[in-house]
């Protein structure tokens, strides 16, 4: 893949934004001809690909959806399913155990699937992160931003270097396998150890009546555009820099992760700007930035191919902009101005609350090779392929 140089970036304290840049072609290695584009050489493609990580998230998706991601993500990056699907009445999550089985048999890539209602999760985690755990069942939340935590802890548990996440909803195989060339590419790009890319969909669609390819989502516009005021209200200059403050398709470094505060459910991408930007930019002169002497980089990397993923409805939609803009609402960066701002917008959804704040956790401080060799020894329901 041969990605432009980004044109510019604009730096808050020490969080380095990168404006979103493009693909000049889908694929190339070692094919760096001209001097305003970048491509990985074969061997550190592979070597990149083999360091990262790809955690899959998924809920009750169609399997065939899922098999086609899976099937999508290159074979030299071990893959970490993280699933909450159902396993009654019907056990929606014994056939995604079953598609991987069939994907390592027929391939022997590495492939690790467990269930965020594994009881032995839950157990092995509560002291470090009691937050994460629901008190009346005793098993870990539902929740996307809880399933992508428990995957990176596995990707830390296999010695991954870096962690990319793709939804399990993408009808378009294609588009998998560009998000992680995206990954690997962007990735070695920028020199910081604290560094995260994230995919700006070139067009977004659904299936439906009319097919039509959109250039924005409606989420993320309205979130990005309130996370930009803030940036051009703390700097006196107006930006548009942010572009990806809902993209489910992101990766970043081992420590950058290790550093970011994950959130629930549907915050959890909104939710990595926000800290960063609490800690790294506003909390700078208190010390609260770990990244220091670094920065922290984030690329942002527009894709090809349309993202076509489930129409889940227009609840969904109100739900997943409630609790972005709930995240920053309730964040250090909101004023009253702000705030008013938000309430504003959600109005104009018919939303007439206040949003409620989603929870937040910290990454646990634990062995997490210890965790996941426990998991997988003692579990009955979580498996690994190939390690
Ligand atoms: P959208 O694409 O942002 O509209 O949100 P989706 O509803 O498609 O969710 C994004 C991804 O997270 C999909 O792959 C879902 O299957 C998955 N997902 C949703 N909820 C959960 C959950 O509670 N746990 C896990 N592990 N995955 C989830
Ligand atoms: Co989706």
């Amino acid at each position: 893949m041969l990605i432009r140089y980004p044109f510019k970036f604009e730096t808050y304290g020490a969080v380095k934004l990168y404006d979103v840049t493009r693909t000049v072609s889908l694929y190339g290695v070692d094919f760096e001809k001209r001097f305003g584009a970048f491509s990985l050489t074969s061997e550190n493609l592979i070597r990149i690909a083999e360091s990262t990580a790809v955690v899959v998230p998924v809920k009750d998706e169609d399997p065939l959806v899922l098999e086609g991601v899976l099937r999508a993500v290159p074979l030299h990056s071990p893959l970490i399913v993280v699933s909450n699907s159902s396993t009654k009445p019907l056990d929606v999550y014994s056939n995604e155990v079953d598609i991987a089985k069939n994907i390592y048999q027929l391939s022997g890539r590495s492939i690790i699937v467990i269930h965020q209602k594994d009881p032995l999760i839950a157990e092995l985690l509560k002291s470090e992160a009691p937050d994460l755990i629901d008190e009346s069942e005793g098993l870990v939340r539902d929740g996307k931003g809880e399933g992508l935590l428990i995957g990176t802890l596995v990707a830390e548990g296999i010695n991954s270097r870096y962690v990319g996440y793709i939804d399990s909803d993408i009808y378009i195989p294609g588009a998998v396998l560009e998000y992680s060339l995206i990954y690997y590419t962007a990735l070695a790009m920028s020199k910081s150890p604290y560094k995260m890319v994230r995919i700006s969909w070139g067009f977004k669609g659904w299936y439906g009546e009319e097919f039509l390819l959109r250039r924005w989502g409606r989420v993320s516009g309205v979130v990005s555009s309130v996370l930009n005021s803030v940036l051009s209200r703390g700097r006196k200059f107006e930006t548009d820099i942010i572009k990806t403050s809902n993209s489910g398709e992101h990766a970043m470094s081992m420590e950058l992760a290790k550093i970011l505060g994950f959130a629930s459910r549907y915050a959890v991408e909104t939710y990595e700007l926000v800290h960063l930007l609490e800690t790294c930019y506003l909390g700078l002169r208190e010390g609260s930035c770990r990244a220091l002497p670094n920065t922290v980089d984030i690329l942002q990397v527009e894709s090809r191919n349309p993202h076509l993923h489930a129409q889940k409805g227009e609840l969904h939609v109100l739900e997943m902009l409630v609790e972005s803009l709930g995240i920053i609402y309730h964040s250090k960066l909101a004023d009253q101005h702000l705030k008013n701002t938000i309430l504003r917008i959600l109005k104009e959804f018919s939303y007439e609350e206040e949003p409620p704040k989603p929870g937040t956790y910290r990454y646990p401080q634990i062995n997490t090779k210890k965790f996941l060799d426990e998991l997988l020894s003692r579990s009955e329901i979580s498996v690994a392929h190939g390690f």
